[in-house]
């Protein structure tokens, strides 16, 4: 194959830039659906709790993982959209209004509206990411998802904000300058994750995506279709892995196969009556019980669900719904959903049906036939939708080349220069 450019050819690249993997995917679209044409994968360096700390090994792990991409299908890859998480990450819920003389609404109205939505206090040190639509209303009526084409006076919006530390965006984008790649987009991974896994079905009932990752867990709830709230939490698998390595003083590497391959959540996943054979610091052999293993990661579980849990919680505060709707349920995803009695567990704090998500549409989708896949996948899917809409003049796909992508496109690229 000869060598091809993303700038000009159809593939459309996401980066996840993830506290334990880089993972690079260049994707193509065909019939309506996406297909994976290469993967690169490396591991990640100079990433903690899902930020930059140190942009020339972080810089060196993107290089990495794109060049096996591009080896991969023999494509040149000059742009991606690439997804960020981290503590700094903030998600609120915001409301715009706007007059429209008892006219049909425009597009330009939309983007006027998510302008006023936008205006909103936001310390120096952050800025906004995403002002994301979560439904209008019309002369008072609710629950419009796309008001263009409809008559009205009064045109309001509720909105989902998400905010950053311009630091930590600036750290990212640099690295990915330093690898040679520019920054298409900046899409938040726990967003990136639910386009890959969760079905429309799913957001109309009420939904929790909850992608447990190395450094962090990531959550985006939707219900009625729109998100309704967003939360990076800086808690992830590593922790998990430290603790085995601390509890029974070994090394990270033997902890993480520990974890990978006997790792258990909840009791009764497994036959708990065996011992492990555990490689120690001084390289010497012991025998350990394998339920020690389950009494040291259960805590930490808990843990990670009880803040999840909290999360969720706070879409339901100021509702009149219940807890949540009956039939809300959660979908997992990232790499610690793949420890074992993890769904049983979120299932039993939550008391919500649990499924783990990989991601689903995929023409080849053996490539990418895991959970820590799905911000990857995600990515590529939001760069292709990108692509689409901004050829397509339809009014539907108008509605959201608006301004909320505009303005997150406008602040990533005051970061190029
Ligand atoms: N089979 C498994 N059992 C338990 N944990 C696993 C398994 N496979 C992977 N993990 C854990 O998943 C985590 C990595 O997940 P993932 O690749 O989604 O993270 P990441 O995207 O690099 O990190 P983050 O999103 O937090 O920045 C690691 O902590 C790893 O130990
Ligand atoms: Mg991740």
């Amino acid at each position: 194959m000869t060598a091809r450019d993303s700038r000009t050819m159809d593939f459309a690249v996401g980066l996840d830039v993830g506290t334990t993997k880089i993972c690079a995917l260049s994707g193509i679209r065909e019939g309506g659906r996406t297909k994976i044409v290469s993967m690169g994968s490396s591991p990640s360096y100079g990433l903690r709790k899902g930020m930059v700390v140190d942009t020339g090994l972080a810089a060196d792990s993107i290089k990495r993982a794109v060049k096996n991409a591009e080896e991969a299908a023999g494509i040149t890859i000059r742009s991606a959209v690439v997804g960020i998480a981290g503590g700094h990450i903030k998600g609120f819920n915001g409301f715009g209004a706007i007059g429209v003389k008892n006219r049909m609404v425009r597009e330009e109205d939309v983007d006027r509206l998510m302008d006023s939505a936008s205006a909103v206090y936001v310390p120096v040190d952050r800025d906004i990411l995403h002002v994301i639509p979560a439904g209008f209303r019309l002369d008072g009526n609710n629950g419009i998802k796309n008001p263009v084409g409809m008559p009205c006076e009064i045109l309001e919006a509720m909105v989902h904000i998400v905010t950053g530390s311009v630091t930590s965006v600036q750290n990212l984008v640099k690295c990915c300058e330093m690898a040679k790649v520019r920054v298409a987009d900046i899409v938040l991974e726990p967003l990136a994750s639910a386009d890959a896994v969760l079905t429309a079905e799913e957001r109309e009932r009420g939904v929790a995506l909850v992608d447990i990752g190395g450094g962090t867990t990531d959550v985006a709830v939707y219900r009625d279709g729109v998100l309704k709230h967003t939360a990076v939490l800086a808690l992830g698998g590593n922790h998990i892995t430290n603790d085995i390595a601390v509890g029974l003083g070994i090394a990270a590497e033997e902890a993480e196969r520990l974890k990978k391959m006997y790792g258990y959540a909840v009791t009764g996943v497994i036959d708990e009556r065996g011992e492990l054979d555990v490689k120690g610091v001084d390289e010497r052999m012991m025998k350990l019980p394998v339920s020690h293993l389950f009494e040291i990661i259960q805590p930490r579980c808990e843990e990670i669900m009880m803040l999840v849990q909290k999360e969720i919680g706070i879409v339901s505060k100021g509702t009149a719904q219940a807890q949540s709707s009956p039939r809300t349920s959660v979908v997992l995803t990232g790499g610690t959903s793949l420890l074992k009695g993890l769904d049983a567990m979120a299932g039993s704090i939550l008391g919500l049906p649990v499924r783990i998500g990989i991601p689903v549409k995929i023409i080849n989708e053996d490539l990418v036939n895991s959970p820590e896949y799905a911000t990857g996948v995600g990515l590529v899917q939001y760069g292709l939708d990108q692509r689409e809409q901004l050829d397509d003049k339809t009014p539907q796909k108008q509605l959201t080349t608006s301004s909320i992508f505009e303005r997150m496109k406008y602040w990533a690229k005051e970061y190029f220069t």
